[in-house]
């Protein structure tokens, strides 16, 4: 008789055990966004693996490199080529290994579909679509010449790739209760370059109708030309392509509801001039909004951000940084200059930060990404991410919770400001961690940070006066931001982290350490700060 309580109590246990875990999920809240997985935010510190690094030979060239990033998400492309080789037929074995390789490692996955698109062309479609365009038709040039891109008209095509994204989401439901797949990117780089759209037959049809009740609802009433002007060849495509994509992502959330993202080819960060001459149809900048209405199951859009131009990079930051869309970058350059944009992604309260090309399998894309992946370039995305990597929960805790600025050094290298409540915080780059940048009675040497593109930092802000602060390579200051009687002191300045959720104090910061500001050395610390005033 002992024994049946016993056993229950084993019965119990195994059914816990065998309870998948909860679904990762976008939260919104005010404005802000986060990444909840296991029921909690999670700050993506992620690195994207070579296109081509999709084979179990490949990954004992893939983990040392993650380690040695310190990130915690690793995004790996699952190319529909690989998975279903011979229609009806489908291979999983790739993905199998993966998942257990990154249990092992200790890092979640983001799984990036290459599908109908990738960087716009068909080549990760398998053989038998690539091979037979009368059932998966190309689209059609203005001249009517057979243009390269799978038309987003096609419907066999689309049938196709969401049989086979169905079946990849079967499995992943089935294979990864422990949701070790955080994310999936539907697609890769969408859209169409040296064509903006589709002019088959068919296409022309719809391009010389009325839009989209969405869209007339969004805009006006009227036909493509008469709605979207010059825009018109963009956004047709754009909207084609997204109703396309959330087709697919639509059936596989049916079958395992996780978070859906796509990700953008940019064109120009200021202007729309030639936005049609770049990826046309892609989640652009320009066309967001086109996106949002076509794709309901796709939970954001992404920058995939390859421009060294710091006032550019922002830019993109800026343009998917939006109450409706949580900002993430998938990718981004791994030259070590890119490391520093890091900070004002995670000031506009980014969910992840991924660097592109993050494997030891010896390719490089410069003059997008570094010349070699050697132990300084690593290093340089290492530092940020070696920090963040124990507090990554309080972060995204935090930042979904109060208000932050995020800031890297300009191409000159000015100061820059921000005001939080009644402060205003200043970063300055390129200075000795001692003195004043007027002590000329002091013969000096330049810092040599002074002409390299290193430096920023975040500032999250507690409460009114206190705040999280972080960074690198970077000076920051606190002071009152309107003119008064009253002076700005530090009441406290600790330097520490997060233990199981609860601040850890290691030391504070005084004398040299906060009377020239906070100055913060290549490898970033954690500080938080009291801010107080007296007359
Ligand atoms: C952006 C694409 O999304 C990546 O897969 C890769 O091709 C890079 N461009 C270039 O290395």
């Amino acid at each position: 008789m002992k024994l049946v309580p016993a056993l229950l109590l084993l019965v119990a246990a195994a059914a816990a055990a065998a309870q998948p875990a909860p679904l990762p999920r976008i939260e919104t809240s005010n404005g802000r966004h986060a990444l909840i997985v296991d029921g909690r935010p999670f700050l993506m510190l992620g690195a994207q693996v070579n296109n081509s690094s999709n084979y179990p030979a490949m990954l004992p060239l893939v983990w040392p490199t993650i380690a040695a990033l310190h990130a915690n998400t690793v995004e790996v492309p699952i190319a529909w080529e690989q998975i279903e080789p011979v229609e009806g037929r489908f291979d999983f074995s790739f993905l199998d290994t993966l998942l257990r390789q990154a249990r092992e490692h200790d890092v979640r996955l983001v799984l990036l579909w290459f599908g109908t698109w990738k960087n716009t062309g068909p080549n990760y479609a398998p053989e038998w679509v690539k091979t037979d365009t009368r059932r998966f038709p190309r689209m059609r040039t203005r001249e009517g010449r057979t243009h390269y891109a799978l038309s987003p008209h096609g419907r066999a095509t689309l049938e196709a790739d969401r049989n086979a994204f169905v079946q990849l989401m079967t499995h992943l439901r089935d294979a990864d209760p422990q949701r070790t797949t955080i994310m999936v990117q539907v697609e890769n780089e969408t859209g169409s370059y040296r064509s903006p759209r589709d002019f088959s037959p068919e296409a022309q049809r719809l391009f010389d109708g009325p839009v989209p009740p969405a869209l007339a609802r969004l805009r006006r009433p009227g036909t493509w030309s008469q709605v979207f002007g010059l825009r018109a060849d963009q956004a047709f495509n754009a909207w084609y392509i997204a109703r396309y994509v959330d087709e697919i992502a639509a059936a596989g959330r049916a079958v395992l509801d996780l978070p859906m993202y796509c990700n953008a080819a940019l064109s120009d960060a200021f202007t729309e001039n030639g936005a049609e001459n770049g990826a046309s149809g892609g989640p652009n900048w320009n066309v967001i909004d086109v996106w949002k209405a076509a794709a309901p199951h796709i939970d954001l859009v992404a920058p995939d951000i390859y421009n060294r131009d710091p006032a550019a990079y922002f830019a993109y930051l800026d343009h998917y940084r939006r109450p409706d869309n949580a900002l993430m970058v998938p990718e981004t350059g791994n030259a070590a200059e890119y490391a520093r944009f890091f900070w004002p992604a995670l000031g506009r309260g980014a969910i992840g930060f991924s660097p592109f090309g993050m494997d030891a399998t010896g390719y490089s894309n410069y003059p997008l990404g570094a010349e070699r992946l050697d132990p300084d370039t690593i290093a340089a995305f290492a530092a940020p991410f070696r920090l963040f990597a124990p507090i990554a929960r309080d972060w995204a805790r935090l930042a979904f919770g109060h208000p932050a600025w995020g800031f890297a050094k300009g191409a000159d290298g000015a100061d820059q400001s921000s005001t939080l409540g009644r402060w205003r915080v200043t970063a300055q780059y390129g200075l000795w961690s001692f003195g004043e940048r007027d002590w000329t009675w002091l013969p000096t040497r330049p810092n040599p940070n002074a002409s390299r593109p290193a430096g920023g930092g975040v500032v999250l802000q507690l409460g009114p006066d206190e705040f999280l602060v972080a960074g690198s390579d970077v000076r920051i200051r606190f002071a009152l931001a309107e003119a008064q009687a009253d002076n700005m002191q530090w009441l406290s300045v600790e330097e520490g982290t997060f233990v199981d959720g609860a601040w850890q104090m290691r030391r504070r910061w005084n004398g040299d350490q906060s009377d020239y500001g906070l100055n913060f050395s290549a490898e970033p610390v954690l500080l938080r700060v009291r801010l107080g005033t007296y007359r």
